[in-house]
């Protein structure tokens, strides 16, 4: 085919190093729904480019250039941590390329271009939901726990405000690094302090070591809860957690079991596609962000720039996660949250929602 019969979507991900889960999980999903929904959109042929970016920004940022000067790519996609997604943003900008956001979860990311669509989830959405639920069930005073980078700053914020306002207490707000975290001298610091719960965020593929230091360090023992946004107990390794998981509560906007015919299918479809793989919430941000990208498509005849971006806005439909759509105005994700409780279902760990907010617009935007 020649190059204006394809449609090129460059899709940038961290398929090595410490976020190779993330990159795993979006590109598996990408594929699974070019396999339900064919490689053809308006009589162009889809060709899906994957790079690896390693999570290093600079080369986020150095492919990103790549694919919009020598592939000509309609779209750029992907992007598996904040600081590569605001690195890429001039890019997108300059070029006029939509920047479809799979993963990265900063509320102010979409903030950096206008050219930025995303799929994923903020912080701020879930964060909020969790500080309305704890001081409801016996949780006042927290020490919260996150990564210091973006998205845990913003989980932090919007944590501590809600508790705060809600009548609760924050004994101690502790950041650990991104990168290598050493979670040991901070959970010391919160078993010192004896809150009600710690409240933690770090970011997906890092749960299942902070959770093996809270088991070791006995915490759970003490009395101290565990409570987070829903990238703690991440689907992809939730199972291999073992017990120290099982009860522990969250906010999220996707788990694996999310009861829906839609979402059934998507799993089944996802696990056998993948040596039994399970999903999670960055799967499920790549899968819903080729339907935005193949809709769009659709609906302007396969042309780019800024007709492309026009038609990724205010799209609405049902996501394995449930009913969502794309804001017109700030072009970030509505959708439930739902809190989930950790259980054993037929002998695995799955996050099982049990309460539904519904149609959760970015705190962030609304300030
Ligand atoms: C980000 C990365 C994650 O793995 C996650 O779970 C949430 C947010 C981020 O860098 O934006």
């Amino acid at each position: 085919a020649m190059a204006q019969d394809k449609f090129k979507i460059g899709l940038i991900l961290p398929m090595t190093g410490p976020f190779a889960s993330t990159g795993k999980q979006i590109e598996a999903a990408a594929r699974l729904y070019m396999a339900q929904n064919g490689d053809m959109v308006a009589g162009k042929k889809v060709e899906l480019i994957v790079k690896d970016d390693t999570s290093a920004a600079d080369v986020t940022k150095r492919l990103a250039q790549e694919m919009v000067v020598n592939e000509k790519v309609s779209v750029l996609a992907g992007f598996g941590l904040t600081p590569l997604a605001f690195a890429t943003a001039p890019i997108a900008s300059q070029s006029k390329t939509p920047m479809v956001v799979m993963a990265a979860a900063t509320s102010s990311i979409t903030q950096a271009s206008p050219f930025i669509v995303r799929t994923s989830f903020t912080l701020p959405q879930a964060a909020v939901a969790i500080a309305d639920w704890a001081p409801n069930n016996g949780i006042k005073k927290v020490v919260t726990l996150v990564s210091d980078y973006g998205p845990g700053i913003d989980a932090e914020k919007y944590f501590k405000d809600r508790l705060l306002f809600n009548g609760g207490q924050v004994l101690d707000t502790l950041r650990v690094p991104m990168r290598n975290p050493d979670f040991a001298p901070f959970l010391q610091k919160v078993r010192d302090l004896k809150p009600d719960a710690v409240y933690v965020f770090v970011p997906s593929g890092a749960g299942a070591a902070l959770m093996k230091q809270f088991a070791e360090r006995g915490m759970d023992k003490a009395g101290i809860k565990l409570i987070g946004t829903g990238d703690i107990t991440d689907d992809d390794i939730l199972n291999s957690m073992g017990d120290v998981a099982n009860g522990v509560v969250t906010s999220h906007h996707y788990s694996a079991s999310h009861n829906s015919p839609l979402n059934k299918k998507f799993v089944a479809a996802f696990e056998k596609a993948n040596n039994g793989l399970r999903p999670n919430f960055m799967a499920v941000g790549g899968y819903d962000g080729m339907r935005v990208i193949y809709e769009a498509a659709k609906a302007t005849k396969g042309a780019g720039g800024e007709a492309l971006l026009e038609a990724m806005k205010g799209q609405v439909f049902e996501s394995p996660r449930g009913p969502m759509f794309i804001d017109a105005q700030t072009r970030d994700v509505v959708h439930n949250i739902y809190i989930r409780k950790v259980e054993k279902v037929n002998g695995q760990l799955y996050n099982q929602e049990f309460a539904t907010l519904k149609d959760v617009k970015d705190p962030g935007k609304s300030r």
